[in-house]
């Protein structure tokens, strides 16, 4: 089995680091982007869907309030905590469509029992892993046919863009070639290729529906908090993302493919 290599569960640290990048700008405009791509994929009709390496919940609660159940499913106990802590501040019928497990992704046929759902989601954990490859499988092994599967990933062709738009020369020229780097919670994470991501996935049974540019205009702005111009440069971000040349240098990726039938 392939287990996360440099998410290491350290417990409170890293939970703790995960929750202040998470409620800066970049985060809450990486959910709300993600989350905006996701509903214009998935039906209006409440669908089943796993979230692999879910983490503390953000992207399964997102989805629950618009009407989806959601399993998450991670290994990280302190992660897990948190979203149950972010569960409890939520309505009870909100609340009741997030199941959490503890476990690894590459397990996850297993934990739900064997029953294919409609749309598995993979956000922001293949940088954590020395080979995507087995876990993108499993997304596909988990959907029924024609099912969603949605992966978000750091954007290998942009690695040297944040160094370079924060003038940190030297770190901009030492990633430029690289694959691996350290990011914003401090651990060493690898970034991907968005065709070889598409060829895993379309080696393990899936097409490519769309992808999405995440942080274009963003990412070099640190821990900024949320302000209020917030939906002006989510509107902005969803621009870019959305299209040609910009997206290709965000930050990370948003794949969306389905299982063939
Ligand atoms: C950066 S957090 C992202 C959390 C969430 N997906 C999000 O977008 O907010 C990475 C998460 O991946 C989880 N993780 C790492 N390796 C995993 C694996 N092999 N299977 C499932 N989850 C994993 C970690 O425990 C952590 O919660």
């Amino acid at each position: 089995m392939t287990t996360a290599t440099s998410w290491t569960p350290t417990g409170e640290d890293l939970a703790t680091a995960y929750a202040r990048h998470a409620d800066s700008l970049r985060g809450a405009l990486r959910h709300a982007l993600v989350t905006r791509a996701l509903l214009n994929h998935l039906p209006a009709e409440p669908q089943r869907i796993v979230d692999i390496g879910g983490g503390a919940g953000h992207q399964a609660i997102a989805l629950a309030r618009a009407g989806h159940i959601v399993t998450v499913i991670d290994p990280d106990a302190a992660m897990l905590q948190r979203a149950a802590d972010a569960l409890n501040a939520e309505d009870d019928t909100v609340a009741a469509r997030v199941t959490l497990r503890q476990g690894y992704g590459e397990h996850a046929r297993d934990i739900l029992g064997g029953e294919p759902v409609d749309a598995a989601c993979c956000h922001g954990v293949l940088m954590y892993l020395d080979d995507p490859a087995p876990l993108l499988a499993t997304l596909v092994d988990t959907v029924r046919p024609d099912g969603l599967i949605s992966v978000l990933t750091k954007n290998r062709a942009a690695l040297a863009m944040r160094p370079g738009l924060e003038g940190r020369w030297a770190d901009a020229l030492a990633v430029i070639d690289q694959t691996t780097e350290t990011g914003n919670l401090g651990l060493p994470s690898r970034a991907d290729d968005l065709d070889s991501t598409q060829h895993a996935l379309a080696a393990a049974g899936a097409t490519t529906e769309a992808w999405y540019g995440v942080r274009v205009f963003t990412d070099h702005l640190g821990d900024t908090p949320v302000g209020a111009d917030f939906d002006q440069i989510l509107t902005a971000e969803w621009a870019a993302g959305t299209r040609d040349p910009y997206r290709g240098v965000a930050r990370l990726f948003h794949l969306i493919a389905r299982r063939s039938r």
